[in-house]
């Protein structure tokens, strides 16, 4: 039987008319008192004449035993319940018999032995088995939550929850952090993604939008002066949803003056190793690696590699640079690249292949090639459109030995590095190469400031609008004559950073504007100008005016942390009441339809 958390020692407020101790309470050391226990019949064995009941609180389970010698009233109660009736016993707590503790139960040692139980309320037979977690599809699950909830592993997970969110509370308030809570009902900040909009009933057309963070009113809060700020802040975007991304979810949203990117990194640390330390018992290890945007593309071809396992991605152009096979060569020529991930001791077979051209693909890779080195003999996809010496050339780049292979894409930069990020992510899990059991978190930095966006069809922020330039590359900008297209433009970086662990963003922030000059420049690079800018950003850019300290900060996702504290994989079973990858809460049924005279009374009218 799956045990619950843990009873740490804390009740809360106890009422005696339904119990004097909590199911996960009694030890050896009450033995030969006289209790009363409140719950629900998590388990029972009809054993004739004595029933064994295990009863279920948020604080464990303990065993009641009901002899028909010791109460027969008692025992006929006990025959009429099932599963998930609500409980009050009466009895006396006993050591168990020698032999027959239960060292998987912290009550194990004891049983209390009834001689009253009532029945406070029945149950129906459940749609879920809560003694143990089992792998219905979530749309059954979480149409029944509140059930679901009730499993062990899935309290575990709260309570977990709950522990984190109470460290981060106290290490801030500790940190001279104070908690400011800002508007749910706000106006659309430019974070990237569609907003949540709440129509006004008082003025017909105009919309609230849900926040998809708090930032402005993070940095407002650093030129009201607060100096170093905090929030767990609900946050809601309304996009393409994940394993890792929900429609609405928690950051702990900090901000800070007067500091630098150091000063971030060391606080995120020293929350991080503190927290990890002290909710799963493990040790990281700060400082932690860093690696620019740039070097973390090329390397592992993704800003948010997976420092479990190794598989660097290498440029193997050099090999091929006097090639005459048709598709490296026009590669090459048209100013691509070929690159590769080197397995030490695998060939993969034909099949396999064929798996991870379609992994590659994701990244946008049409085709993925592949050499294969054995005793003396060397096979490869392309057969004889390579020559030997090719093919030599890449084993020694790659320094590879009889037994490995090599998995390569061919292409423009940009597909070949996404194309082998995706594989080798699929690589690590399908040679199980991932280290069980650690976090590995690192830092990404400098990233780029702006990016094209083809979805937009417009330049846009690469972090968001607030974040600071580097500020040397932006001096140049501004001497070259502020060009609007090029390498001055697209090549520039910014102060932001991300934390990743395991592969995960689970945070991302930066340094921010401080100088209003600056703050409106980047807006007109973005093409956000005169009235629209005005109506947008007018009271932002008018704040700045009045004396802004410099500040920055950054913005871990809690959901995220959660599911990687917990070993999860899926951050809506981190969330007490998730909604599905369609944005629905299958349970209270969200969304729903509304009356006609609600859409009237909002002006609003469906087409
Ligand atoms: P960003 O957009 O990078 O930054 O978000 C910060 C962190 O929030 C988490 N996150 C999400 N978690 C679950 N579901 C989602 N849909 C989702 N979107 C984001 C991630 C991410 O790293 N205002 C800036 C922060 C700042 O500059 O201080 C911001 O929100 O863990």
């Amino acid at each position: 039987m799956t045990e619950f958390a843990k009873f740490e020692g804390n009740t809360g407020p106890i009422n005696r008319e339904f119990r004097t101790h909590v199911c996960g309470q009694l030890r050896a050391s009450d033995a030969g008192q006289k209790v009363r226990l409140s719950g629900w019949v998590h388990h029972r064995r009809d054993m004739g004449g004595v029933i064994f009941l295990v009863l279920r609180d948020r604080f464990g389970t303990v065993q009641v035993t009901c002899d028909q010698t010791i109460s027969d009233e008692a025992y006929k109660v006990a025959q009429e319940l099932k599963n998930e009736y609500v409980v009050r016993v009466r009895g006396m707590v006993a050591r168990r018999p020698a032999g027959i503790e239960n060292p998987d139960m912290p009550t194990g040692e004891i049983e209390v032995k009834a001689n009253e139980i009532k029945i406070l309320t029945k149950a129906e037979t459940p749609p879920l088995v809560i003694e143990q977690e089992g792998n219905e599809d979530p749309s059954f699950r979480w149409k029944y939550r509140y059930l679901e909830m009730r499993r062990p592993e899935v309290q575990k997970r709260f309570i977990m929850r709950d522990k984190i969110i109470k460290y981060i509370r106290d290490f801030h308030h500790s940190h001279g952090f104070i908690e400011i809570e800002t508007p749910i009902l706000n106006k659309s900040t430019p974070e990237g993604s569609r907003d949540y909009l709440v129509p006004s009933r008082i003025e017909h057309g105009k919309f609230y939008a849900l926040p998809q963070s708090p930032q402005m009113f993070k940095q407002l809060s650093m030129i009201a002066g607060f100096d170093k700020y905090f929030q767990i802040a609900r946050c809601f975007r309304d996009e393409d949803l994940r394993a890792n991304r929900a429609p609405e979810f928690t950051q702990l949203d900090v901000e800070m003056s007067f500091i630098d990117e150091e000063d971030i990194y060391s606080h995120t640390e020293e929350l991080l190793v503190g927290l990890i330390g002290e909710t799963t018992g493990r040790a990281v290890v700060a400082p932690f690696q860093r690696m620019t945007y740039w070097q973390a593309t090329e390397k592992f071809g993704s800003d948010k590699p997976d420092l479990r396992f190794d598989l660097p991605i290498i440029d193997i152009s050099e090999a091929f640079k006097t090639t005459e096979f048709k598709i490296f060569r026009e590669v090459l020529d048209s100013g691509g690249t070929i690159r590769c991930i080197h397995l030490p001791g695998a060939q993969p077979s034909r099949k396999e292949i064929d798996n991870f051209q379609k992994d590659a693909g994701k990244g946008g890779a049409k085709g993925l090639a592949w050499i294969a080195y054995e005793d003396g003999k060397v096979r490869s996809a392309m057969g004889k459109n390579v020559t030997d010496s090719e093919l030599l050339n890449v084993k020694e780049i790659l320094k590879a030995k009889s037994g490995d292979s090599v998995l390569i894409v061919a292409g423009g930069k940009k597909i070949v590095l996404d194309s082998l990020g995706y594989l080798r992510n699929s690589l690590a899990k399908f040679y199980d190469l991932i280290e069980p059991g650690v976090f590995r978190l690192c830092w990404i930095t400098d990233f780029p400031m702006f990016e094209f966006s083809e979805f937009e069809g417009k330049i846009v922020s690469q972090h968001h609008p607030f974040t600071q330039p580097n500020a040397a590359q932006w001096q140049e900008w501004l001497d070259a004559g502020k060009p609007m297209e090029g390498d001055l433009l697209y090549g520039m970086l910014s102060r932001s950073y991300d934390i990743v662990l395991n592969g995960d963003e689970i945070g991302g922030g930066s340094i921010r504007i401080h100088d209003q000059d600056q703050q409106a420049e980047i807006f007109k690079i973005l093409g956000v100008t005169g009235d629209d800018l005005q109506q947008k950003f007018g009271f932002f850019l008018e704040a700045l005016k009045y004396g802004t300290p410099p500040h920055g900060g950054i913005a871990p996702g809690i959901d995220r942390i959660v599911m990687h504290l917990v070993g999860g994989e899926n951050i809506a079973e981190c969330m007490p009441f998730p909604k599905t990858l369609k944005a629905t809460d299958i349970m209270i049924g969200s969304p729903s339809p509304v009356t006609d005279e609600q859409l009237r009374e909002l002006g609003l009218k469906l087409i």
